[in-house]
């Protein structure tokens, strides 16, 4: 894994937002995996300035989301496919028919698990992999258990998840309590991941993702073993590291 540490949130933005932008250079048709939350907004930021500056073209480029909430339309102010209209798809020349999420309103969880994971592979795989870091050490909608789960797959949500994302809804009651998530193989399946941490609240669970037990109790740990993985953390996360 290789570790970049910045100042601050804003320096962590442009940074990992960099990496994304020499993708598209590199590889105008590239196929990113976007993650949604408070971590990335920085980035989609950075990266819709460039695009408004005729820096950065995504006319080619394929997006596929790693979650979305089950029982949320799109238009739901809450749901994953609103967050990014609102940050990234609304402000990029980004093709409306490449932007892809798992479907929340389909109610047949195989079906839809199935199409979603069929879907990546007919795109032929992810070039580049944003992830946030949760709390309890989740990656996407992938929770603490006894087992990785390998391809997308639903899920219920931990107490603890309901709980940090409780910010972004009106009462804790609103919070779904099901997402669609890629599983830990379709993520596994990116030829580089980027993993971006802000905050001294993640200080301790971004050590034991990088330095301790790989294990599913930290899905996140299963990061160590991925060929090509880039941490970008602001230095109050990365602040455990050191020590470890
Ligand atoms: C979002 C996602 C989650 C978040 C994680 C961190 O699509 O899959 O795993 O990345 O919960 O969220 P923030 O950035 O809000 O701390």
């Amino acid at each position: 894994m290789r570790l970049i540490v910045t100042d601050d949130y804003s320096n962590m933005s442009r940074k990992a937002a960099g990496l994304i932008a020499s993708q598209v250079i590199l590889k105008p048709n590239s196929v990113l995996g976007l993650a949604t939350g408070s971590t990335p907004i920085g980035i989609y930021e950075q990266l819709s300035a460039w695009h408004q500056s005729g820096e950065l073209d995504f006319s080619q480029i394929t997006t596929v989301n790693l979650d979305e909430y089950c029982g949320l339309a799109p238009d739901n102010e809450q749901s994953y496919h609103y967050f990014m209209t609102e940050h990234l798809f609304s402000k990029v020349n980004l093709p409306k028919g490449r932007q892809f999420l798992p479907d929340g309103m389909n109610l047949d969880a195989d079906r839809e698990c199935e199409r979603y994971q069929n879907l990546i592979g007919l795109l032929g795989g992810i070039d580049i992999q944003l992830l946030g870091l949760g709390h309890n050490g989740h990656i996407g909608f992938n929770e603490p258990s006894d087992a990785f789960v390998k391809d997308v797959h639903q899920v219920e949500l931990t107490e603890k998840t309901i709980e940090a994302n409780k910010r972004f809804f009106d009462s804790i009651e609103d919070v779904p309590r099901k997402a669609y998530t890629m599983g830990i193989g379709t993520i596994f399946q990116a030829k580089k991941i980027l993993l971006v941490v802000s905050g001294a609240e993640k200080a301790g669970i971004l050590r034991q993702v990088m330095c301790g037990p790989i294990w599913p109790q930290v899905p996140g740990s299963i990061l160590q073993l991925h060929p090509d993985v880039t941490v970008v953390a602001d230095q109050e996360a990365a602040g455990e590291l050191e020590r470890a």
